[in-house]
C-alpha cells in the first residue's frame, strides 16, 4: 500500500453501538445531535465536508448575511451617510469584504466542533450510506467504517437545482455558491429565480455596482409571500437599481468563454458576465442507501415521514430540507429536536403554522402564518391592519422609512392569522409575531401589549390596533 493510500486514522472502533447516528452536520443535523446528546444519547454525526454547520453555515445563510451586511454598509455610505451629515466617498475592497465572510463562516463552524465536543458527540468525517436499519457505513477517503446505531436520523438537506437547457459552469453560469465569492464584481449579473437567493444575492452585487436583471417565471417576485408585500419589495428593490423581467421562462443558458448567454421564451436573448441560477433546491438524497432500506422517494423527491420525523424503514428518520415543507434552516433545527425528543420522551412538536421566513434584503421582509391570498382561498374571513413605518420614530430617525407592518386576524374570533412585514429590522420584528401566533393571540392581545418607545416594534402593536381600526398614530 502507498503512504498516501494509508488508512487515515479513526478512533471509534467498527463495533461502537451508537443510540442515534445523525447524517449531515447541517442545522437540522447538528442541533438534533446536541439534543439527543443533552437527552442521554450516544450520539454520532456523520458529515462529508471537513467543516460543520451544512449549507446554512459554510455556504448560505451566514455568508450571505456577512455580505449584505458589508454591502449593505457600502451602499450606505455611498448614498445615505450625506443625510446624516457625514461626508466620505466609500472605495470598494473586495478582498476584505469576502476574507470577513470567510472569518465569519470559521468562527461559526469551528463553533459548531466546540459544541459536540462539549456534548461528547463522535464526529464521523465521511460520507454515510445505509447498509441496513441499525446499520451505516462511513465512507472516508481510502477506508470504509461501518457503525450500528438504534435510530438513525437523515438530515443531509438540499442542493441547488437547475434548469433543462442551463450548463452550470462553475464560473460564468453558477449556484449561489459560487456567487457569494466572485473575485471581482461583474459588470453585468443575470439573476434566474426572484426567490429568496435571487433576491438577497442579487442585491449584494447591485449594490457593490453590478448591473443586476432578475428573470422570474411567474408575473411577480417571491412566489409563496403575501402578494401585497411582495409587491411593495419589487416597487422598493426596483428604486435601487434591480431590473426585473417578470413572466419569462429561461430555455437555455450558456457560456461563449468571455461571456455568458442566456436565451428566453419569446424574447431576444442577453449576455452578461456572469449568470446566478436561483430556482430553488432539490433534497439531497443520492447514494443514501435508501433503497437498501425500501424507502421510496415522493413525486418531489423528498423523503415521506410521518408526524413523528418516522420514515417507513423501522428506527430510520428523516428531518429539514430532506422532507416536506419549506427549507429553512430552523425549520430544519425544530424538526431535529422535535425528533429526538419524540424518540426519547414520547413527545415532540413542531408547529407549523408559527415558521417564519426571512429575505435579508434592504428593508428585509418578513413573513409568519398565512397570506391575505391563502385566507381568501380558504374563505376564512379576516379583518386586516396595516401601520406604515413612515409614522414610526424609530424607523424616522434610523432613516429607514420603506414599508409596512401588516396583520391579519380571524373577523370573529380575531386570532391572529398571519403577520407580513416589509421594514426595516422585519427579520428581528417578526420574532414578535411568530411568538403571538404560537400562543393563539388576537390582535388585541398584542395591541394591549406594552412596548418601549421608541422602537421599530411600536409598528406591531400599531396594526394591532388598525385591525380594529384604532390605530394612534396614522
Ligand atoms: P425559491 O424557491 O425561493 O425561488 C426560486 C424562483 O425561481 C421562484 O421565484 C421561481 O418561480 C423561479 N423560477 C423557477 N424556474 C424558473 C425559470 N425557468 N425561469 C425563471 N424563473 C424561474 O428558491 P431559491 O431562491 O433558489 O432558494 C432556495 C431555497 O433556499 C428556498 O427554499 C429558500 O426558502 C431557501 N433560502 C432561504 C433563505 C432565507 O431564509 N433568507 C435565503 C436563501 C435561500
Amino acid at each position: 500500500m502507498r503512504g498516501s493510500e494509508r488508512p487515515t486514522k479513526i478512533t471509534v472502533m467498527p463495533t461502537e453501538t451508537f443510540d442515534l447516528v445523525v447524517i449531515g452536520a447541517g442545522p437540522g443535523g447538528y442541533v438534533a445531535a446536541i439534543r439527543a446528546a443533552q437527552l442521554g444519547m450516544k450520539t454520532a454525526c456523520v458529515e462529508k465536508e471537513p467543516a460543520l454547520g451544512g449549507t446554512c453555515l459554510r455556504i448560505g445563510c451566514i455568508p450571505s448575511k456577512a455580505l449584505l451586511e458589508s454591502s449593505e454598509l457600502f451602499a450606505e455610505a455611498g448614498h445615505s451617510f450625506a443625510a446624516h451629515g457625514i461626508k466620505c466617498g466609500p472605495e470598494l475592497d473586495l478582498q476584505t469584504m469576502l476574507q470577513r465572510k470567510d472569518r465569519i463562516v470559521t468562527t461559526l463552524t469551528k463553533g459548531v466542533e466546540f459544541l459536540f465536543k462539549k456534548h461528547n458527540i463522535t464526529r464521523l468525517l465521511g460520507t454515510a450510506r445505509i447498509l441496513d436499519a441499525g446499520k451505516v457505513a462511513v465512507v472516508a477517503q481510502s477506508q470504509t467504517l461501518e457503525v450500528t446505531a438504534k435510530h438513525i436520523l437523515i438530515a443531509t438537506g438540499s442542493v441547488a437545482s437547475s434548469l433543462p437547457g442551463v450548463q452550470l459552469d462553475g464560473d460564468r453560469i453558477t449556484t449561489s455558491t459560487e456567487a457569494l465569492s466572485y473575485s471581482q464584481v461583474p459588470r453585468h449579473l443575470i439573476v434566474i429565480g426572484a426567490g429568496y437567493i435571487g433576491l438577497e444575492l442579487g442585491s449584494v452585487w447591485s449594490r457593490l455596482g453590478s448591473k443586476v436583471t432578475v428573470l422570474e417565471f411567474f408575473d411577480r417576485i417571491l412566489p409563496g409571500m403575501d402578494a401585497e408585500i411582495a409587491g411593495e419589495a419589487r416597487k422598493i428593490l426596483e428604486k435601487q437599481g434591480l431590473e426585473f423581467r417578470l413572466g419569462t421562462r429561461v430555455t437555455k443558458a450558456f457560456s461563449t468563454g468571455k461571456q455568458a448567454i442566456v436565451e428566453c421564451e419569446g424574447a431576444e436573448p442577453l449576455s452578461a458576465d456572469r449568470v446566478l441560477v436561483a430556482v430553488g433546491r432539490r433534497p439531497n438524497t443520492e447514494n443514501l442507501g435508501l433503497e437498501a432500506v425500501g424507502i421510496k422517494l415522493d413525486q418531489k423527491g423528498r423523503i415521506p415521514v410521518d408526524d413523528h420525523f418516522a420514515t417507513s424503514a423501522q428506527g430510520i428518520y428523516a428531518i429539514g430540507d430532506v422532507i416536506r415543507g419549506p427549507m429553512l434552516a430552523h425549520k430544519a433545527e425544530k424538526e431535529g429536536v422535535a425528533c429526538v425528543e419524540q424518540i426519547v420522551t414520547g413527545y415532540g412538536h413542531v408547529n407549523y403554522d408559527a415558521i417564519p421566513g426571512v429575505a435579508y434584503t434592504q428593508p428585509e421582509i418578513a413573513t409568519v402564518g398565512k397570506s391575505e391570498e391563502e385566507l381568501q382561498q380558504t374563505e376564512t374571513p379576516y379583518r386586516k391592519g396595516i401601520f406604515p413605518f413612515r409614522a414610526n420614530g424609530r424607523a424616522l430617525a434610523l432613516g429607514q422609512t420603506e414599508g409596512k407592518v401588516k396583520i391579519l386576524a380571524h373577523k370573529e374570533t380575531d386570532r391572529i392569522l398571519g403577520v407580513h412585514i416589509i421594514g426595516p429590522r422585519a427579520g428581528d420584528l417578526i420574532a414578535e409575531a411568530t411568538t403571538a401566533i404560537t400562543f393563539g393571540a388576537s390582535s388585541e392581545d398584542l395591541a394591549r401589549v406594552c412596548h418601549a418607545h421608541p422602537t421599530l416594534a411600536e409598528a406591531l402593536k400599531e396594526a394591532a390596533l388598525a385591525v380594529d381600526g384604532r390605530a394612534i398614530h396614522i
